[in-house]
């Protein structure tokens, strides 16, 4: 890849998992490990664009050069996004946010006294979405973790979000999504059209999703 060939882009790229809290010592998250989101905020500093990394709580190291803001919860996440939209040009959304979240928040923890208890969960906001309904020229990116019919639930996320591209990860195939150091991707864009790739290294893969929302940013 070329060398500086992002310079003067801003770009916001989230990662890793949300926590979404139960009690003060309980939460619900998923196994993201941020490893997808840092490597594209990684690659993207190294070709010379400005980063703003926007994470969930991970165990990897802050990247030096990288401007890092951490969130816990999807509600964060989205304030932290929305904060920054104005000044990127393009956002890329590696994180897996929690779809739901607890209705409540116990202030104490939650007591075993009852031999089962009922945890009521409500819908998280959509950031993407709501970051579709006022994009003007900004490009937007999200990701699709699918474990069925793969292209048909992506691209109905890429209208539904009104999106430029997404980038649809098979999370059940070997190699492939959550925790993993590699990721086997399909890049659909607009009008539909798949790009296949094969099995990478999420660096790789990172400067494949850089490569095509450059050509998009063109
Ligand atoms: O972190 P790793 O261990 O490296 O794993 C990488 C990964 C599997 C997490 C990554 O490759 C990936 O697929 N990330 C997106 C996971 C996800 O939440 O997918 P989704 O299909 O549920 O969501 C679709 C898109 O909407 C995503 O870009 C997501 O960030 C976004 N979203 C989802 C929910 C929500 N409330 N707001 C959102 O913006």
């Amino acid at each position: 890849t070329q060398h500086k060939d992002l310079a003067g882009v801003h770009l916001i790229v989230t990662a890793g998992p949300t926590q979404e809290p139960i009690d003060p010592v309980r939460y619900i998250t998923n196994r993201s490990s941020g490893k997808m989101g840092y490597s594209i905020a990684e690659r993207a500093h190294k070709r010379g664009a400005e980063v703003l990394l926007i994470t969930g709580p991970t165990g990897l190291p802050a990247v030096d050069g990288i401007k890092t803001i951490n969130i816990k919860t999807c509600e964060e996440m989205l304030e932290q996004v929305r904060h920054n939209f104005e000044w990127a040009d393009a956002v890329i959304m590696a994180a897996a946010v929690a779809d739901y979240r607890p209705e409540y928040v116990s202030e104490q923890k939650i007591k075993k006294d009852d031999d089962a208890i009922m945890l009521k969960l409500v819908k998280n906001p959509d950031i993407l979405e709501q970051l579709g309904k006022i994009k003007g020229n900004k490009k937007l990116v999200g990701f699709a973790a699918e474990t069925e019919a793969l292209y048909e639930n992506a691209k109905k996320k890429i209208d539904k979000k009104n999106l430029d591209m997404i980038v649809a990860n098979d999370v059940t195939e070997k190699g492939a999504g959550f925790e993993v150091d590699t990721n086997i991707i399909s890049i659909i864009d607009r009008d539909g059209k798949v790009t296949k790739y094969p099995l990478m290294s999420k660096m790789q893969v990172a400067d494949a999703i850089l490569d095509r929302m450059l050509d998009i940013l063109k």
